[in-house]
Order: structure tokens, then sequence, then C-alpha cells
């Protein structure tokens, strides 16, 4: 084990606080670096996480930070989970919320102070303790490589991994003045974006190392049609950019130990156990039928119109649909009034971990039509519980699920239904085509257990970040 230190920070780190992927992958990274290095995982400590739960205690340390001629308290709290130190971040603006960021509706206006503050107060850690490298994520960190940019005796080199480029917090000019930023950043080689105070280009500008969550993603979003506006400036930093495959948790994820489970499993007839238990838990009808789940935030992102659109037809073949995840009101209306229609389709709105490890279990295939993608980690979640994946072939998507029609039981890669044409008629061919092959029972059979043995854990990509990590401190010897 290396001594070096790492501060490994995030807005959301499951099982504190969890909106999406960016939780997950913040809980089990750290895990997979943790045996090569002292990793230590920072994050906001907002209300609405269980301190005596988590035995999580002030540290002792309080400061205040000045911004934009406001002076706001800061009390830093720490806690040992799992083998990890989490330390955390209390200052009454950024925690005292009901949400992380905002509610469906909107984003918190002042989300601008809210997180710059976290950037402040890592900032003052550092000064504070040695750590060698800051790994960053997504736009709530992206503060810390420009404000470290400004303090030039400080020597720890900052990676930053964007997650998701089309959140990129962005706020009105007038930012800028209270969050004491000063006016020569804001130009268009840095934090200026259309007029506006970007998050994300501070940290594409001023990370010594980029890094992205698939291969495809990081050439993806040098385009126009993924760049969501910073294709240009991303090409221009590209030399620094790299995708690296998340991984998932095969702790967290393993069929054969779930206790969230009504009955572990290693083989297809355990799964179907688990299959018949859940038809009757939520009393649909049939379980000799295919099951196709989708779970997700119902999001433009997420694909919910080719969705939407295919359901009508889908409802109509011979299979049984499960639904759940939650989000924008008009999806979940039209989702609502599908499932009321048809008596083989069950949804269930709100974000529930419990029911969805026994929906993986249960299912026969895994819908994702997302229309873009930078990982996605349920695909890789459902091939390991022996669901199939039927995807749009976008993204991470592109990297972790290979076409069932060029199956080779001898290679790692996991194996689906893959279409490319993002709209709900390749969305629908790829689903007959899946209960074609579901008829074919061998064949189905062979790709699924092959897939419930492919490596989907952060071993190969832990790996890759080690790499960057000692590039990191290359450069920084060399000064
Ligand atoms: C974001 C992305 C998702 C990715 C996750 C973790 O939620 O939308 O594709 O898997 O972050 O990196």
């Amino acid at each position: 084990m290396s001594n070096s230190r790492i501060l490994f920070a995030a807005s959301e780190v499951y099982p504190f606080a969890k909106s999406g992927g960016l939780a997950d992958v913040a809980y089990s990274l750290p895990r997979a670096l943790n045996e090569a290095y002292n990793v230590d995982v920072i994050m906001p400590l907002y209300q609405f996480i269980d301190r005596v739960q988590f035995g999580i205690q002030a540290s002792g340390e309080t400061f205040n930070i000045m911004m934009g001629n406001k002076s706001y308290p800061v009390t830093l709290y720490i806690c040992k989970y799992e083998n990890i130190t989490y330390r955390f971040i209390y200052t009454p603006l950024l925690c005292d919320r009901e949400f992380l960021y905002g509610n469906p509706q909107g984003g918190y206006e002042d989300n601008d102070i809210r997180f710059a503050l976290f950037n402040y107060a890592m900032l003052e850690i550092v000064k504070r303790d040695i750590y060698e490298i800051v790994h960053l994520n997504d736009w709530q960190t992206a503060l810390l490589p420009l404000l470290l940019n400004n303090e030039p005796k400080i020597e720890t080199k900052s990676l930053f991994t964007i997650h998701n480029l089309a959140y990129q917090g962005v706020f009105e000019k007038k930012a800028l003045a209270r969050l004491g930023i000063d006016e020569k950043y804001f130009h268009m080689d840095c934090l200026e974006f259309y007029g506006q105070v970007n998050f994300m280009k501070a940290g594409i500008a001023y990370a010594d190392k980029i890094t992205t969550v698939s291969p495809t993603y990081a050439k993806e979003i040098l385009t126009p049609e993924f760049g969501c506006g910073l294709e240009g400036f991303l090409q221009y930093h590209s030399g620094k950019l790299t995708g690296i495959v998340n991984g998932i948790d095969t702790e967290q994820f393993s069929p054969s130990t779930d206790k969230m489970l009504v009955s572990p499993y290693t083989d297809l007839r355990g799964k179907a156990v688990n299959k018949r238990a859940f038809l009757k838990e939520i009393k649909l009808k049939d379980p000799k039928r295919p099951l196709v789940i989708f779970i997700g935030r119902f999001t433009w992102q997420k694909g919910l119109e080719i969705f939407i659109d295919a359901l009508p037809d889908m409802a109509l073949m011979e299979c049984n649909i499960v639904v759940l995840g939650d989000g924008e009101a008009q999806y979940h209306d039209a989702l609502k009034t599908l499932a009321n229609k048809h008596d083989n389709i069950y949804l269930k709105s709100g974000y529930d971990e419990a029911l969805s490890h026994r929906m993986y279990a249960a299912s026969d295939f895994f819908l994702m039509p997302s229309l873009f993608e930078p990982c996605g980690l349920a695909q890789m979640i459902a091939m390991h519980y022996g669901s199939m994946p039927i995807v749009h072939s976008v993204g991470g998507l592109t990297d972790t699920v290979h076409d069932y029609a060029a199956f080779d039981a001898k290679s790692q890669k996991g194996y689906g239904v893959v279409f490319s044409q993002p709209d709900h008629h390749a969305c629908l061919d790829a689903v007959k085509k899946a209960l074609l092959l579901y008829s074919m029972k061998t064949q189905y059979n062979q790709i699924v257990k092959h897939n419930m043995l492919c490596d989907f854990s952060w071993r190969e990509s832990g790996e890759l970040y080690i790499k960057e990590y000692e590039k990191l401190k290359e450069e920084s010897q060399r000064g």
C-alpha cells in the first residue's frame, strides 16, 4: 500500500445521500482504491443524514469561510464506515435543506453559494492536511481546481471526473461577486459560458486530469450531439481527458448473498424462485411469460419518450412489464395511464432500493433505451443478476453491452439486445428480438449464464484510475 492520501469528493455518496449513479460510484470506487492508497471520502453533511446510525461525530475542527464579504461557519465531522474514513462538511446554508439540489421543479436558487462553500471548505482542508490528490466528481466539486490554481503554494493535484455533462452548474454572472471569484476568471477559456458562470468549465480548465465514465462517452462529448455546448472546450482540453468505464460493487450487488432477495441464488433455477415470488408479490399473472423491467429516473436522458411510445405495443406482446422510478410528472402520468389500461404492466413510483434488487433478480430482460448514457450501472447489475439488457447503443451502454448476435462464449464481455436508432420503432424491434430469443431457451440461457459470470467489478477500471493517480504523482514530483 502506498501511503499517498487521496481526498475523494462528491456531493452524494451512498448510503448517506443518493439521487443517482454518482452516489454508487462515490461509494464503490474509493473502496476499490483503498488498498492501493489511503482514500478519504468527503461530502456535505445534509441534515437528513442520520448521524447516530452512522456514528458521525464532530472532529473538533471549525473555521469560517469568507466569501464575497460574508462569513460562513463550517464544522467538520467524521466517521468510519466499512473501513473508509468519511469526512463531512457542515455549514447550515449548504446542508439544512430537504433535498440535495432542489425539488423536481428546479434547483435551489442559491446552489452556487451552497456548492461554492463545499469547494472553499475543501480548499481549507487541503491547506491544513496533506492530500497528494483530490479526486473531484461533477460540477458540484468543479470549482476546487480553480481555487487551487489561485494558491500556488499548495501542491495537491486534481483529477476531475465527469459523470454527466448535461448538468454543468450554470449561474448568472452576478454569482461571481457573491462567490468571491476574481473577474479575471470570467472569460471564455475559463468559467464564462454565454455570459454566465459555469462551474463545470472551471473543472475542465484547471484540473490536472479529466476522466469521464466510459471510453465511448469520452469520444461522444467531443461532438455537438453530446457535448452540451462544451464540445469545443473539451476538444481543446482533450489531451488530459480519458474515459474509464465504471464498475459495480460486487459485494453490494451479488445475487448469491443479496439479503434483499427472497432467495439468493447462483443459477437460473434459483433465479426462477425469485421470479415466481415477485410476480405473486405484485399480483402479475403467468410467470412463464418473460418479464421485462425498467428501473430509472423518469427523465428525457433515460429515453422515457421512446419507452412510453413503445409501451402500448409491448403490452400486446406475450410478456409482463414492471416499471420502477421517479421523475418528471408528464412521464409519470403517461406511465400511470398505460399501467391502468394494461393488466400486464405494473408501475411503482418512487425510489426503493430493496424492490429494485428483487426486480433485478426476478426479471428476464432489462430495458434501457437511454438517449445518452455516460456509463450506466443498471445494465451491469442486470447482467450480473441474469437479466438480459435491451439497450440503445450509446455511451457506456456501447462499452458494456454487446449484441447477442456476436455472442462469443470465450469472451469476458456481457451480451444483450442492442439497437442503434434512438426511436420507439427500433426499440420495439429489439424487444421483439429479445422475446424471440427467450423462446429459444438453450441459446437464451447460455448467454444469460455467461453474463452472470462476467467480471463487472472495479478490478480493471480501478487499475486505470491508479495509473492516472500515478501520472499525477509523477507530475507533482517533477514540480
Ligand atoms: C450519472 C450518469 C450515469 C453514470 C453515473 C455514474 O448518473 O448519468 O450514466 O453511470 O453518473 O458515473
